[in-house]
């Protein structure tokens, strides 16, 4: 069912316009009086993406009642079965392109999934139409887009995170290297797919990978202190002034079983983490989230979006690892899995400036698993084109989301790039999950397909600990 639902003159800050009143909070910018064009609901909702994390919250949108219509652009084949899909000719970075598609659709709200919009503008685009959007202004997604500007940002905010050095030439690198020393991580600044951090022992490696981010035009890379300790993801959504966070998860970044392998995207996650201390969340939004949300509001650039915290939790406490401006992959699989609260609604409040009025957040008390099925030669190359075949497999509380996948010439779904699909499966605990997880994993055939075989199994046999 397409729109219906009666419009309503609302209070509400928009965008960068104000609708009936003086907003004060800022977190958009405030203008003149504009023609309430305001839903109380997000009826028409349109997502940027095309991942297995869309596919998730696309499925999470059409299982929110006050949702009538879910619109992705450009979505998958996954996301297709359940939602509309619509093209973007020139990408999802084309921030016109975008804007003009959200107002063509009448939609209420507009969903960014990956950093690469945020960073382009996308979320200013679309505001500037007077369209709600959840994800950050270009200025706010630096949080992500640069790791020297998120690292002054936490110093600024007193936020607790590795030691690290800004480096722009070698003789920088050299001496932050050896001022730092062995296990070395070298981070490329700006974005690169999770695979620009290198941390290893071999100095040469450390300097090699340095020396090739610098070679790019305004190379510049961070090197850091090497942060011991499991790590935590914690996405805390905000509307630039209230921090509402949901359960944490763990990333498995890694290509190989027991944590080998070159760093990826992510190859799977679970979420709850039942060895976590219970006053983690908490620790968390006041030490770091809040923190960094008010420091962003008060330098004028406020951060309305999901801010992703990835942690290290050190013999020291917890240390931020990174800032993401958006919901991570494959953790929103397992994350959206667990969520009883209706998304639609969560993440209309937060584009709006209203998340204070928000419930508490409820959850099902299962856990989480999502493996990820990559191609052959991820995270160094991918194959596409070849068949998926099992799609149609249904597992016990499992199910399958879709990343890189495309319609073949004769209908078939083929594989088109690294990781192809998320399987997330829930179970009373982190072992019926699991083998939930795998039992349709391998039910699913994909020529040269690789997937790690020890998602969540550290965490299923205890032997996760927190320092001190
Ligand atoms: P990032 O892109 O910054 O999240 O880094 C990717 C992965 O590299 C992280 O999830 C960690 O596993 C690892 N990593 C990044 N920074 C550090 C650090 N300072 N110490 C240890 N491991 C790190
Ligand atoms: N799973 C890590 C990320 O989304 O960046």
């Amino acid at each position: 069912a397409w729109g219906g639902g009666a419009l309503w003159a609302v209070s509400l800050c928009v965008g960068p316009r104000w609708v009936g009143g003086d907003c004060g909070r800022g977190p958009h910018g405030c203008g003149p009086w504009q023609r309430p064009r305001i839903r109380l609901r997000p009826v028409k909702v349109l997502v940027i993406g095309s991942g297995a994390r869309e596919n998730a919250i696309v499925r999470a949108l059409t299982l929110d009642s006050s949702v009538d219509a879910v619109i992705a652009a450009p979505g998958n084949p996954g996301i297709d079965a359940i939602a509309l899909c619509r093209d973007l000719p020139h990408g999802v970075t084309d921030v016109e392109g975008v804007a003009a598609l959200a107002a063509a659709l009448g939609v209420d709200l507009v969903v960014i999934g990956p950093e690469a919009p945020l960073v382009a503008g996308v979320a200013d685009a679309v505001r500037k139409r007077g369209i709600a959007c959840f994800g950050p202004s270009a200025q706010a997604a630096r949080l992500e887009g640069s790791k020297a500007f998120a690292k002054e940002v936490m110093a600024e905010a007193g936020v607790p995170t590795a030691l690290a050095h800004v480096c722009t030439t070698v003789d920088e690198v050299v001496g932050a290297l050896d001022a730092l020393g062995a296990p070395y991580v070298v981070k490329d600044d700006g974005l690169a797919a999770g695979k620009g951090v290198v941390v290893t022992d071999n100095r040469a490696q450390a300097l090699a990978h340095a020396v090739q981010c610098l070679a790019k035009p305004d190379g510049r890379i961070v090197v850091e202190e090497f942060l011991d300790g499991p790590e935590v993801s914690l996405f805390c959504i905000t509307d630039g002034t209230t921090v509402v966070p949901l359960a944490p998860a763990q990333d498995f970044k890694r290509a190989e079983d027991g944590d080998e392998g070159p760093n990826t995207g992510g190859m799977g996650a679970y979420s709850p983490l039942d060895w976590a201390p219970a006053s983690l969340v908490q620790d968390i939004v006041d030490r770091v989230a809040q923190p960094t949300v008010d420091e962003m509001r008060r330098r004028g650039t406020p951060f309305v979006g999901v801010l992703y915290v990835g942690l290290a939790l050190t013999s020291r406490g917890p240390r931020v690892i990174e800032f993401n401006a958006r919901f991570g992959d494959p953790e929103t699989q397992v994350v959206l899995a667990r969520l009883v609260t209706p998304l639609g609604g969560l993440l209309h409040s937060a584009a709006i400036g209203k998340l204070d009025e928000i419930a508490p957040l409820h959850w099902r008390p299962e856990h989480a698993v999502a493996v990820v099925i990559a191609s052959k030669g991820y995270p160094q190359s991918s194959r596409s084109g070849d068949v998926v075949e099992g799609l149609s497999e249904v597992g016990d509380n499992a199910y399958v989301l879709h990343a890189a996948t495309a319609l073949g010439k004769d209908g078939a779904i083929v594989s088109a790039g690294g990781r192809v699909l998320s399987v997330v499966a829930t179970g009373s605990d982190l072992a019926q999950a699991r083998d939930r997880a795998y039992d349709l994993v391998d039910r699913i055939r994909l020529k040269g397909s690789q997937h790690r075989t020890d998602i969540a199994l550290a965490a299923q046999r205890g032997e996760i600990s927190v320092h001190g």
